[in-house]
């Protein structure tokens, strides 16, 4: 018996893909396995632990709850497309001022999740920032550092536009 394959076009981190995939193919493995874009981590494969989050057409999205097939047409930005040649993302650039990683495992999902908030409500701090953060969450627990370092983060966002 064959398995039916969908076709899909995806352009990630700006550059365009073209695949035949199952229909069972999660984003998150469709990333990792069929374009090698490993940084985007897989934790809890049920939606909880945002360590899968990845941009789509610039919304924060957990990558284990949607299938390949269902990213046809659209833009993904992963933890790869973040940096610039040798500059970090100011995001990025953040989390190394902050001192908000430890093993590194829920970083990515930790700075797509801030870069989405950046264009959605950039004064966010303290506790609401702590609740839009509330679906990523930290095995290592330094999350005082992370809020810290979304916080300089959103201020430069939120600066740069002003
Ligand atoms: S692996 Fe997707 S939310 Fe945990
Ligand atoms: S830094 Fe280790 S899981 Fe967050």
């Amino acid at each position: 018996m064959t398995t039916a394959r969908h076709a899909v076009a995806v352009s990630v981190n700006g550059r365009r893909h073209e695949r035949l995939v199952e229909g069972r193919r999660l984003l998150v493995d469709f990333l990792r396995h069929d374009l090698g874009l490993h940084g985007t981590h897989v934790g809890c494969e049920q939606g909880v632990c945002g360590a899968c989050t990845v941009l789509l057409d610039g919304d924060a999205v957990k990558s284990c709850l949607m299938l390949a097939a269902q990213a046809d047409g659209h833009a993904i930005t992963t933890v790869e497309g973040l940096a610039g040649r040798g500059d970090l993302h100011a995001v990025q650039q953040a989390f190394r001022e902050a001192h908000a990683l430890q093993c590194g495992y829920c970083t990515p999902g930790f700075l797509l999740a801030a870069v989405a908030l950046a264009e959605q409500d950039a004064a966010l701090e303290g506790d609401a920032l702590r609740a839009e953060l509330a679906g990523n969450l930290c095995r290592c627990t330094g999350y005082q550092n992370i809020v810290e370092a979304v916080e300089r983060y959103l201020k430069q966002a939120a600066g740069g536009r002003g």
